[in-house]
């Protein structure tokens, strides 16, 4: 019967696999970090083995480049691990980290991506405006930072709804996607101050206001 003579081979091809301590390909255990980390912590994170023969070598890249050229960066080596520290992170710091060892018989790697905490920062500010009626108004705001800051506007100090969430919507007026704020038709009741704010998880947020003049009337 072909089933009886499967299962002693299986069991043989088992024992002789599981019987190579002395020549195994080393494999890594996960690796373990905080999901973001804010400028000027700690970090400390150790790549391990679980199975592998001695001796082992490890090597650190980030973005695909040795790691010594990373500002903050130290490595410590053991025989089945290896420990990388940041002194005090820094945005220069964010990316993906791999580790790889390797001995005789093969290699395994592992990636995890670090992210810092940043605050939003300006990139554009909206300016002041001076329009008549019937004309199109841009303000433009735009802010960078971790995670990607989302923009607000208010009109004298009032949040402006987006028409896709509803509520208070000013008429003729739009947020883009990109933050920008676009009133297609300007009328006089448009006058007023306009305030941007940028905001992330991560403190302070920003505000930044200009004003639309309307006729020669805030
Ligand atoms: C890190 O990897 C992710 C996912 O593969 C990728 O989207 C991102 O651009 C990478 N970051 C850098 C700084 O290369
Ligand atoms: C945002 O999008 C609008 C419309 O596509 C464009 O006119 C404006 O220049 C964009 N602003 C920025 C800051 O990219």
């Amino acid at each position: 019967m072909k089933v009886n003579i499967t299962f002693p081979i299986l069991i043989v091809l088992f024992l002789l696999l599981d019987n190579g301590i002395c020549n195994d390909p080393p494999r890594l255990q996960p690796i373990s970090l905080p999901d973001m980390v804010s400028v000027g912590e700690k970090v400390i994170t150790v790549c391990g083995v679980k199975v592998g023969s001695k001796p082992m070598t490890f090597k650190w890249r980030k973005d695909g480049s040795d790691i010594k050229n990373v500002p903050q960066v130290s490595v410590e080596v053991s025989e089945d691990y290896s420990m990388l520290s940041i002194t005090s992170a820094t945005k220069e710091n964010m990316g993906n980290y791999t580790c790889i060892v390797e001995n005789t018989f093969g290699k395994d790697e592992s990636t995890f991506s670090l992210i810092i905490k940043a605050p939003p920062s300006w990139i554009r500010i909206p300016q002041d405006v001076k329009s008549s009626e019937n004309k199109a108004v841009l303000f433009e705001c735009l802010a960078d930072g971790h995670p990607k800051p989302v923009i607000s506007w208010m009109k004298n100090g009032n949040l402006i709804e987006d028409s896709k969430t509803g509520g208070l919507s000013e008429d003729s007026t739009n947020i883009f996607l990109n933050g920008s704020l676009y009133i297609s038709q300007v009328k006089s009741h448009h006058g007023g101050t306009y305030t941007c704010i940028a905001s992330n998880s991560v403190d302070p947020s920003l505000k930044s206001t200009a004003s639309l003049t309307v006729n020669g009337k805030k």
